[in-house]
């Protein structure tokens, strides 16, 4: 593995890159988040199909930094398509968290069943009664908004409740908007695999309804680093 840059002043190894991870305090409401995105260099989040999961897009080389930098989160966070669509595993003590509107998610999952008492449900009043007691037998069911999950109050659940103080999102793209335009994004952990998918359909690493142009969310460039034409971008989010 190559550094092309690093600003933070350190040189990494394959064997050291994202291995302990400082990152600056959390504020007082919320953790210090940090996204984690694996892309097509066109921006696409999958290889397959609408609803498809990401396998095949980063190298094994991507696969061990995103554990790596799930190491360095006490919780994680996914939207609720990311789950829907399976594959989804996480060290049994990492705590999760899948935000939803209605609750339309497997309380079978493995999310839910790698980590009893661990997993949190954020949703809305718009969830069914009967789903809400399906949820409740395997995670912390927590209601935060009427027809959306405020994520503000959300995050500041996950830091005064829960006491994390690192949290990872790790999409998809839905979630990620409404993350980014609430202003709770602080860093993002790119891979850049060197593919081309294409197709206007396929989602991108972040959805929603986009921002207009004068509020484009504003990045800085924390570190590169290559291996086989694949990139493993840092970026910080300028406030
Ligand atoms: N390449 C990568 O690194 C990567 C990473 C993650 C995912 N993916 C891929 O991304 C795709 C899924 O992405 P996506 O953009 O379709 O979906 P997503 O962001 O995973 O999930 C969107 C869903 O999350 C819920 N949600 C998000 N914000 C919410 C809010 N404020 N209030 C209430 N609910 C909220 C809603 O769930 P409800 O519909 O239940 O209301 C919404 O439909 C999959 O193909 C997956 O494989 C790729």
């Amino acid at each position: 593995m190559r550094c092309l840059l690093d600003l933070t002043g350190e040189q990494h190894t394959q064997e050291s890159l994202y291995q302990r991870i400082s990152f600056p305090p959390a504020p007082p409401d919320r953790p210090y988040i940090f996204l984690n995105m694996v892309s097509s260099l066109d921006g696409k989040i999958t290889l397959g199909e609408v609803g498809d999961s990401a396998s095949g897009l980063g190298s094994p080389s991507d696969q061990m930094l995103m554990k790596r930098l799930q190491s360095n989160a006490q919780a994680v966070m996914i939207g609720a398509s990311t789950l829907r669509v399976g594959h989804v595993a996480y060290p049994p003590s990492l705590m999760r968290a899948v935000v939803t509107t209605g609750g339309n998610i497997p309380a079978d999952a493995r999310f839910f069943r790698d980590a009893p008492g661990r997993a949190i449900v954020f949703t809305t009043e718009q969830m069914p009664e009967g789903q809400r007691t399906a949820l409740q037998e395997v995670a912390h069911v927590v209601v935060c908004g009427v027809d959306r999950v405020n994520l503000t109050q959300a995050l500041r659940f996950l830091r005064h409740q829960m006491g994390v103080e690192r949290l990872l999102c790790e999409g998809g793209g839905g979630l990620n908007f409404e993350m980014f335009a609430a202003g709770l994004i602080d860093e993002w952990f790119l891979t850049l695999a060197p593919k081309v998918k294409g197709g206007s359909h396929i989602p991108t690493t972040v959805e929603g309804q986009g921002f207009a142009r004068e509020r484009a969310v504003r990045m800085e460039l924390v570190s590169v680093y290559e291996q086989d034409s694949e990139l493993y971008l840092r970026y910080r989010t300028l406030r």
